[in-house]
């Protein structure tokens, strides 16, 4: 059973942080940042918190006919609050049904792909669920720590995705590390409580899988690189995608990256991106878009979208 995502909308927090910022407290450089990352500036929330991303994401996608929804995914590692799940919380105010399923979790920046194999597993044919990936990570960050707060950013992007009858295939893919990405705490204010990142070490694992998940999924839908016509992955890191398509031969241009605009921003980074195509008129019907992410866990998740 395959899935149609309808309509895109992302919301990013206003404030944005340019690399120069960093540079005026912090032992780095706008040429150490750009050319290692690709990342020039990303945005920090000032007064908002990751349910605010979340409400003016969905808001944004102006759904006319919310009889047809049956589930809202919050995918999420930065939520407000360990309960109640930010997708029940906003539920009355999206002016969603009662008796759909919502649900908030966690698989970092792997979330938002991860997110729709659960709709493709819980939805049944011709029903919708709201899918939203979204991260405030800026409040988990070490603000001196220059090798992590340089390289991430807060925003959501949502989608408004369809069950049909066409055949949707997934890689997914996990492996036990608990040490090279991770995140002790929730809000608590110690050192433990910021992300840790041990990059080169991720970088090696996203550069390994990422060209093998690509593979497996044109090999079982029986169709070759000229067959897509755009590659989404999650957005770390330029160098992780050029070194992805030199691998796999498909032309840099079909690897749309923004990351220089928004940084990495975790479960957000692929629907933003999907929206950011989406309102350029780059989307067509019948197109096919392949889409992965990958991150703690370490985790990834892949599948081949069609327009
Ligand atoms: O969303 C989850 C997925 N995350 C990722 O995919 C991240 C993947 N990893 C990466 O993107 C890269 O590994 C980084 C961008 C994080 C780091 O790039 P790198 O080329 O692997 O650099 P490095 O960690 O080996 O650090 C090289 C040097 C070090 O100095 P020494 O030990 O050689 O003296 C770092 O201390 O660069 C230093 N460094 C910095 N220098 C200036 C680290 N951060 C900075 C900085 N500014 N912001």
């Amino acid at each position: 059973m395959g899935l149609k995502i309808l309509k895109t909308s992302s919301y990013l927090p206003r404030n944005v942080v340019t690399n120069n910022d960093f540079e005026k407290y912090l032992d780095t450089s706008d040429e150490w940042i750009s050319s290692r990352t690709g990342i020039k500036e990303r945005r920090f929330a000032v007064d908002e918190d990751t349910s605010d991303l979340v409400y003016k994401s969905v808001d944004k996608l102006n759904i006319e006919d919310k009889s047809k929804i049956d589930l809202i995914l919050v995918a999420t590692f930065t939520s407000d609050k360990a309960m109640p799940t930010i997708s029940s919380s906003i539920q009355k105010r999206l002016g969603l049904m009662e008796d759909i399923f919502a649900i908030d979790f966690n698989m970092a920046c792997t979330g938002f792909v991860a997110g729709l194999k659960l709709c493709e597993k819980y939805l049944d044919t011709g029903r919708q669920a709201i899918l939203i990936g979204a991260d405030l990570i800026s409040k988990t960050l070490d603000k001196n720590d220059r090798g992590t707060v340089v390289l991430f950013g807060d925003g959501a992007g949502a989608t408004l995705i369809e069950k049909n009858n066409k055949q949707q295939y997934f890689e997914i893919g996990t492996r036990s590390n608990d040490e090279c990405l991770k995140l002790n705490g929730r809000n608590i204010k110690n050192e433990s409580s910021f992300i840790s990142m041990n990059g080169k070490e991720v970088f090696r694992f996203a550069t390994e899988v990422l060209p093998v998940t690509i593979e497996k999924l044109l090999k079982e839908k029986n169709i070759t690189i000229d067959d897509i016509d755009y590659v989404v992955c999650h957005q770390a890191n330029y160098r992780i995608l050029n070194y992805v398509a030199k691998k796999t031969k498909i032309q840099v241009e079909k690897f749309y990256m923004n990351l220089d605009k928004y940084g990495n921003t975790s479960a957000a980074s692929i629907p933003i991106v999907l929206d950011e195509m989406n309102s350029k008129g780059l989307l067509k019907q019948g197109q096919r878009i392949i889409t992965i992410g990958f991150g703690a866990g370490l985790s990834w998740v892949g599948t081949i979208l069609e327009w």
